[in-house]
């Protein structure tokens, strides 16, 4: 059985490209494109994939070829009651921007409980570790409580991981986007580099430079970064560690993300 670390390297015909889709859609590594060191940069884990490239390749039905002319689907949609009236951007107004405006609160309201259920998503997700991605952010985020972190890095640490669903081979970018607007210039950075800095720990075991966060040595904030993994990121798969549920960050997480714009 042929097993493959990351991305594999195919023809690029339609029928190749649909398939590459469907193994992103499944949550396993994937980066179509890519150079295999391009994708050390991008991700701190890899999947091992027993033989996908073979057999979903050819799991392929012939009727979802990509090179079908079938005409979709299609259909209209009637306009939001109150809503803006323009249907091009270029001609949209500024009382079509206050009435956005108006209702962008709303957005940011919504944010805590997306960013919960996301959470509740990766407790699905082992992906070959020990415990879920979601024990192991939990127990990330309580290790640093433990040792007496603020509220705002305790949040840092519940949700490095929360975009490994969406963007496996880039999930720190996920976290640090989400994370931005309520945390120091700092913090944004540490979630942002956690992936070439835990890297550190395993990247050598698979042909790659363990040593690439070395090119951040002397950044103001390298010793915080470096510190998240050592103390709460990468020690933080052990089942046995007690652990409390996603429950008692319930209400910091809320707290986290309300702000009157
Ligand atoms: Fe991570
Ligand atoms: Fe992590």
């Amino acid at each position: 059985m042929d097993w493959l670390f990351g991305q594999p390297e195919g023809p690029r015909g339609q029928k190749h490209r649909w398939a590459s889709t469907r193994r992103s859609a499944t949550g396993l590594s994937y980066a179509t494109g890519s150079t295999f060191s391009n994708w050390f940069e991008l991700c701190d884990r890899v999947y091992i994939v027993a033989d996908l490239h073979n057999s979903r390749a050819a799991d392929v039905p012939e009727e979802l070829d990509m090179t079908s002319t079938e005409t979709p689907n299609l259909h209209t949609t009637s306009t939001q009651p109150g809503a803006a009236t323009f249907i091009r951007m270029e001609d949209s107004t500024k009382q079509d921007w206050q009435i956005i405006m108006d209702q962008h609160q709303d957005l940011a309201d919504g944010v805590a409980d997306n960013v919960l259920a996301q959470l509740r998503g990766i407790e699905t997700a082992a992906g070959g570790f020990a415990v879920d991605r979601l024990f192991h952010s939990l127990q990330t985020a309580y290790r640093a409580e433990l040792d007496g972190k603020d509220e705002k890095y305790l949040m840092c640490c519940l949700l490095h991981d929360v975009g490994d669903l969406l963007a496996p081979d880039n999930h720190p970018a996920i976290a640090a986007a989400i994370v931005k607007p309520f945390v120091s210039e700092g913090y944004h950075w540490m979630v942002a580099k956690h992936g070439i800095f835990q890297g550190y720990h395993f990247w050598h075991h698979l042909g790659g430079d363990r040593h690439a966060r070395d090119r951040f040595e002397g950044h103001e904030f390298y010793d915080l970064c470096d510190e998240f993994i050592a103390k709460y990121d990468m020690p933080a798969f052990d089942p046995d560690f007690a652990t409390p549920t996603l429950d008692y960050y319930e209400p910091m997480l809320r707290q986290f993300f309300a702000r009157e714009l």
